[in-house]
C-alpha cells in the first residue's frame, strides 16, 4: 500500500511521466541496456520531452536539439556545478567542495581550466605532446612486424604521453641514481593497470553504487592517488600549468589534506584520458579500414611535413608541429569528428533548483518539479538520418565542405542547427580540455601515420560496435579489440 501510495502522479502541466514497474528503479533496466534504443522508443510515444523514473531519480528528457538552447538559458534554475562536485566527491574521495567552506576556491580552481588549457597557453601542451608521443613511439624501434590489440597500441602510447604531458616526469637517470626507482615503462604500466580498474566499475558508481563496495577499483583509486602525491610531482619536471597551478591552489587551502589533493589530480587523470583513448583509437581504426581516409590522411601529413621542412627519412630530427598547422589539418579533423559522431553518448545533465516551467523552442511548456534532473543526450541527433545522412555509416569528410574547409552547416526540419555535434557537451559543463583533446588526436594519427607500416588484421570483418554500457558517460569503447600488425620504420615517411 506504502508502494501504491508513494509512486509520483503526473500533475497538469508537467511531461508524461514514465514511472516504470519497478519500486525504486522505475526504468533504470529498460535504459540501462540500450539508452539510445529506449530513448527513441519513448520519443515515439510521448514525442521530445519525457520524464523517466531512474533509480531513485526523475529525469526529464529534452532531445529535440533545437531546445538544447532554452535549457542553457535556465542557468538560474538549473544546476550544474553543485550536482558535478558532488559526484566527483563521491567517486574520486577527494574533499567536498560543496560545502561552504572552498565556496571562494572552487570558482577559483574552476577558473585555472580555461587559463590552462585554451588560448595561446595551449602551444606549450602542445609540444610537450609531441615530444613525449615521439618518446613513447621511439621505444617501439627495432622490434620488426609486432601484432598487438590495436586498443592496446593506442592507448599504452596515448596514456603514457598524455599522463606526462600533465603531470611531468622525474628524470629516469636522476631517479636511478637516487635509488629505488621504477623504470618508466613499468610505472607506466602499473598507472595504467589501475587507471581501467578504476574506470571500469566507472558505470557502477555513476548508478549509485558507493566506491567501497567496488573493491578493485577502490585500491586502483587509491594507488594511483599515491603516484600524484604532491611530494612526488614536486620532484617532476615539465609538469603541465594546468597541474602547476591546481597543486599550487590546494597547498593554500589548509582543510585539505595530501591524500586529498592527491585524489584530486585522479580525477583530472580520469577526465584527460577516459574520453580520449577511445576517441584515439576509433580515429585510427576506421583510417586503417577506409583506403579514402588512409589516403586523405596520408596526404594531408604530407604536406603538413612538407610544409615545415622536415625531410623525410630523418628519424634524428623530431617532427614538430604548431597549433596553426594542426588547425590547419582539416581532413584529420573531418575523421577525428566523424570518429567522435559515432562513438559519443555523453548526457548532459542539469538540476532543477526550484519548480519552474521550461519554454521548449516550439513554444511549448512543461512544469518542472525542483530536485528533478534535465537530461539532454545529443546521441539522438549524432544518429538523427534527418540530419546526418546514413548515420551509422563512417564518411571520412562528412565533415569537410566542398573546398575541403570544416563544414558547420546541418539542418533539420530545414532549419540550420546551432549545434549539431556534441561529443565535448554544451554550456556550463563544455569540456575545458577540447581543443587540447582534438590536437593530441591529430598528433597522434600524424605521428602514427609517419613512424609505423600498420595493418588491421581481419579487413573484411563487420565494423566494431561499441560497447553501450557504458552509454552516459562519454565515448564508448569498442565492444572488444582488434588485432593489429605494426612495425616501426627506422626513418619519417608517409607513404
Ligand atoms: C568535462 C568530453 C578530453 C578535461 C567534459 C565533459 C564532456 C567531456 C562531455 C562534460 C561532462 C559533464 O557534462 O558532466 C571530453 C571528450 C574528450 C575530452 C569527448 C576527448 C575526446 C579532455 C581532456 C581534458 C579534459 C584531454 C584535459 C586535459 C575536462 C575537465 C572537465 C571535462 C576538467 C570538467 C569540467 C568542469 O567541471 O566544468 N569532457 N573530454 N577533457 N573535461 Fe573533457
Amino acid at each position: 500500500l506504502w508502494l501504491l501510495c508513494s509512486v509520483r502522479r503526473r500533475q497538469p502541466g508537467e511531461p508524461p511521466l514514465m514511472n516504470g514497474w519497478i519500486p525504486y528503479l522505475g526504468v533504470a533496466l529498460e535504459y540501462g541496456r540500450n539508452p539510445l534504443e529506449f530513448l527513441r522508443s519513448m520519443q515515439r510515444k510521448y514525442g521530445d520531452i519525457f520524464t523517466c523514473k531512474i533509480a531513485g531519480s526523475y529525469f526529464t528528457f529534452v532531445l529535440d536539439p533545437f531546445s538544447y538552447g532554452a535549457v542553457s538559458r535556465q542557468g538560474r534554475n538549473l544546476d550544474f556545478q553543485k550536482f558535478a562536485i558532488g559526484f566527483s566527491h563521491k567517486v574520486f574521495g577527494h574533499a567536498d567542495f560543496n560545502d561552504p567552506v572552498y565556496s571562494y576556491n572552487i570558482k577559483d580552481i574552476h577558473s585555472i581550466f580555461r587559463q590552462t588549457l585554451q588560448g595561446p597557453v595551449l602551444q606549450q601542451l602542445i609540444s610537450t605532446m609531441m615530444e613525449n608521443l615521439q618518446a613513447v613511439m621511439r621505444r617501439d624501434e627495432g622490434h620488426g612486424w609486432t601484432t598487438e590489440g590495436l586498443q592496446v597500441f593506442v592507448e599504452r602510447i596515448m596514456f603514457e604521453a598524455g599522463y606526462l604531458t600533465l603531470f611531468g616526469k622525474e628524470e629516469e637517470a636522476e631517479a636511478m641514481a637516487t635509488g629505488g626507482a621504477t623504470p618508466r615503462w613499468l610505472f607506466m604500466r602499473q598507472a595504467m593497470e589501475d587507471f581501467h580498474a578504476f574506470d571500469k566499475a566507472f558505470p557502477e558508481m555513476a548508478a549509485g553504487l558507493p566506491i567501497h563496495l567496488c573493491g578493485r577499483a577502490f585500491r586502483a583509486r587509491e594507488a594511483l592517488a599515491e603516484k600524484l602525491h604532491h611530494r612526488h610531482l614536486k620532484r617532476n619536471k615539465c609538469l603541465s600549468a594546468l597541474i602547476e597551478r591546481r597543486m599550487h591552489a590546494f597547498d593554500q587551502m589548509e582543510q585539505l589534506d595530501e591524500k586529498e589533493k592527491a585524489r584530486t589530480h585522479v580525477s583530472m587523470l580520469w577526465a584527460s584520458q577516459a574520453n580520449t583513448l577511445p576517441a584515439t583509437f576509433w580515429s585510427l581504426y576506421y583510417i586503417l579500414r577506409c583506403p579514402v581516409a588512409l589516403d586523405a590522411a596520408q596526404a594531408e601529413v604530407r604536406r603538413v611535413l612538407g610544409e615545415s621542412g622536415h625531410t623525410p627519412g630523418n628519424l634524428e630530427k623530431p617532427v614538430v608541429l604548431s597549433k596553426d598547422q594542426l588547425a590547419g589539418m582539416s581532413v584529420l579533423g573531418s575523421i577525428i569528428e566523424e570518429a567522435l559522431r559515432l562513438s559519443s553518448a555523453s548526457i548532459m545533465i542539469r538540476v532543477a533548483s526550484e519548480n519552474f516551467t521550461l519554454t521548449l523552442d516550439t513554444g511549448k511548456t512543461a512544469a518542472i518539479r525542483k530536485g528533478d534532473h534535465i537530461a539532454m543526450f545529443p546521441q539522438m541527433m549524432h544518429m538523427d538520418p534527418e540530419i546526418y545522412e546514413d548515420p551509422t555509416e563512417f564518411q571520412c569528410s562528412r565533415f569537410l565542405d566542398e573546398n575541403g574547409q570544416k563544414k558547420t552547416d546541418f539542418y533539420k526540419n530545414g532549419r540550420k542547427l546551432r549545434q549539431f555535434l556534441l561529443p565535448f557537451g554544451s554550456g556550463v559543463s563544455e569540456c575545458p580540455g577540447r581543443f587540447f583533446a582534438i590536437n593530441e588526436i591529430k598528433q597522434f594519427l600524424t605521428l602514427a601515420l609517419c613512424h609505423y607500416d600498420m595493418e588491421l588484421h581481419d579487413l573484411a570483418a563487420a565494423p566494431l560496435e561499441t560497447d553501450c554500457t557504458r552509454a552516459g558517460l562519454g565515448i564508448l569503447p569498442p565492444k572488444h579489440d582488434v588485432s593489429l600488425r605494426y612495425r616501426f620504420r627506422n626513418c619519417v615517411t608517409v607513404k
